[in-house]
């Protein structure tokens, strides 16, 4: 494996998908783990990501710097490769001028890590120092017009850095300079595969389990269903799964679901209808906090009921991804601050007294969907854009009712049906309908009304930390419009969202 020594850079996850990409199995550490904990993981090579802070800044992030000692070869990037140079001898500044975005770069030693790389080459800067000197024993690599150490080589060590940034896409060729650090520098083999995964974790699942029972809470989203599937194959008579109907999902998505796991998996599923519990909890609520935390509480309410009823469950299975283990800071050796707080409204608490099994700890989001379809689950599940836990009530702004649901859901419903005609469902990320609790004059035929807003937002986004709006064509809007205004009966006016996040949010609530 390789590990990713995360200084706080926003691209640390990126960098380790695209050493994944490159069949190599890789995670994310905290920076400062000591070099003897290095040495007994054993990894075959180790990058320093970027990251906010100058090296000479009070408080600046460090690793140990005996890990430049320890014969593994180091790749540090832009912070990274200022902290292995100023480790290591050399001297970092503040840059005469900032630098982001495109810069032409010349390679000007042509070997290992910049075979087949062209000797002129584009690649993506974001910076504000730069290594000024390095020491002797360290090899200029290649330079841009501002940059003169763009790339540098330690002459003793296997040390290397690069002061710009290979794992975005922007850098022409960065897959090959990070694969020619990975195979040539570090000897990797490139063995690993998610198919080999699923064996394994299909195997593991089995021997850990053994004859007990599992429970498997689903929401028709792709990774309880990819976890669902794993489990299926492990210890598929053993398996119960539990759907919670509290009412909010979208149109046709339960009878979905159920058509779904009956014909893929026969697994024991377990239906809980709570449309009625939920509505009335939402009864007169408009603030959306307070719907979340009803919701949240119903949620678990219906859960733990229905688990109650199955016999002798010991585990519970959960969808949890390798972001929300590192953004929860919860990562063994993972990077202390939690980047993110996800409102995780629709989890579970810890408390529910099984075991949990969490199978998708290690993967990214693109690597279940890959996964997904190995296991043979339809592109439909594996496509399918991620949905709030609270469901349509996010969308639903104002008080909750089962016919604003109603509304919702089929507009909802165009909005999708479109955008998949139209074959650009998964060149988008999420999309969706709003209903808005405004009401406007509007004239259909010869008569006036005086009914509801609803708003269309389509995003594209890697991480759904940022997003900015799809460029949807305007004949494809206006079809959705036109369609919404026809047929959806309380709506005579529709608006199109075009917020990037920040500054707004990917939900309206
Ligand atoms: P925002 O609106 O904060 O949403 O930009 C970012 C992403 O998170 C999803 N989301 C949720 N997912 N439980 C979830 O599992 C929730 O309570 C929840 N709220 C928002 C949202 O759909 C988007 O993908």
């Amino acid at each position: 494996r390789v590990l990713v020594l995360d200084f706080g850079s926003q691209y640390a996850q990126l960098i380790a998908r695209r050493v994944r990409e490159q069949n190599v199995y890789c995670e994310i550490v905290r920076h400062d783990l000591p070099a003897s904990r290095i040495a007994e993981l054993a990894p075959k090579g180790i990058i320093l990501s970027g990251g906010p802070s100058s090296v000479y800044a009070e408080g600046a992030p460090r690793c140990d710097p005996a890990l430049f000692e320890l014969g593994v070869p180091v790749l540090g990037i832009c912070y990274g490769m200022q902290l292995a140079c100023e480790a290591l001898g050399g001297r970092v500044q503040s840059a005469e001028s900032r630098e982001y975005g495109r810069a032409h770069c010349e390679v000007t030693d042509a070997t290992d890590l910049f075979r087949d790389v062209h000797s002129h080459t584009e690649v993506w800067m974001s910076h504000g120092d730069q290594v000024q000197q390095i020491a002797d024993d360290f090899t200029p690599l290649a330079r841009t017009g501002t940059c003169p150490f763009a790339a540098v080589r330690h002459n003793r060590l296997p040390v290397y850095g690069l002061q710009f940034h290979p794992e975005v896409t922007h850098t022409v060729e960065g897959a090959t300079i990070l694969g020619n650090f990975l195979r040539e520098v570090c000897k990797t083999s490139g063995a690993w595969r998610l198919g080999d995964f699923a064996d394994q974790t299909i195997a593991a699942l089995r021997a850990q389990i053994g004859s007990d029972r599992v429970i498997c809470g689903l929401s028709g989203g792709v990774d309880s269903a990819v976890v669902a599937a794993l489990l299926a194959k492990a210890i598929g008579p053993q398996l119960t799964c539990i759907l919670v109907d509290n009412g909010l999902l979208r149109k046709d998505e339960r009878a979905a679901v159920e058509r779904e796991f009956t014909e893929h998996f026969q697994t024991d599923l377990h239906v809980v209808e709570g449309e009625q519990r939920f509505l009335q909890q939402l009864a007169g609520v408009v603030e959306p906090q307070e719907k979340r935390r009803r919701i949240g509480s119903e949620f678990i309410a219906c859960f733990k009921e229905e688990a109650g009823k199955v016999q002798g469950a010991k585990y519970l299975a959960q969808g949890t991804l390798y972001p929300d283990v590192i953004e929860s800071g919860a990562a063994q050796d993972g990077p202390a601050a939690t980047i993110k707080l996800h409102h995780n409204v629709g989890g579970l608490p810890k408390e529910l007294g099984f075991e949990l099994i969490e199978p998708l700890r290690d993967l990214f989001k693109d690597e279940v969907r890959r996964l997904g379809l190995q296991l043979g689950l339809p592109e439909d599940i594996v496509w399918r854009h991620p949905f709030p836990g609270p469901g349509l009530a996010v969308r639903c702004l104002g008080e909750v009712t089962a016919d604003k649901l109603h509304t919702l859901r089929e507009a909802d419903a165009i909005v999708v049906g479109e955008i998949k005609a139209a074959g650009l469902y998964r060149q988008t990320s999420q999309s969706f309908a709003v209903l808005l609790p405004v009401q406007s004059v509007g004239v259909m035929g010869d008569s006036r009304t005086y009914e509801n807003a609803c708003a269309v937002r389509s995003v594209n986004t890697d991480d759904f930390m940022t997003a900015d709006w799809s460029h949807l064509p305007h004949d494809l809007l206006s079809r959705i419009s036109t369609r919404i205004i026809n047929e959806v009966p309380g709506v005579n006016r529709v608006v199109y969202d075009i917020t990037s996040k920040p500054p707004g949010t990917i939900e309206w609530e």
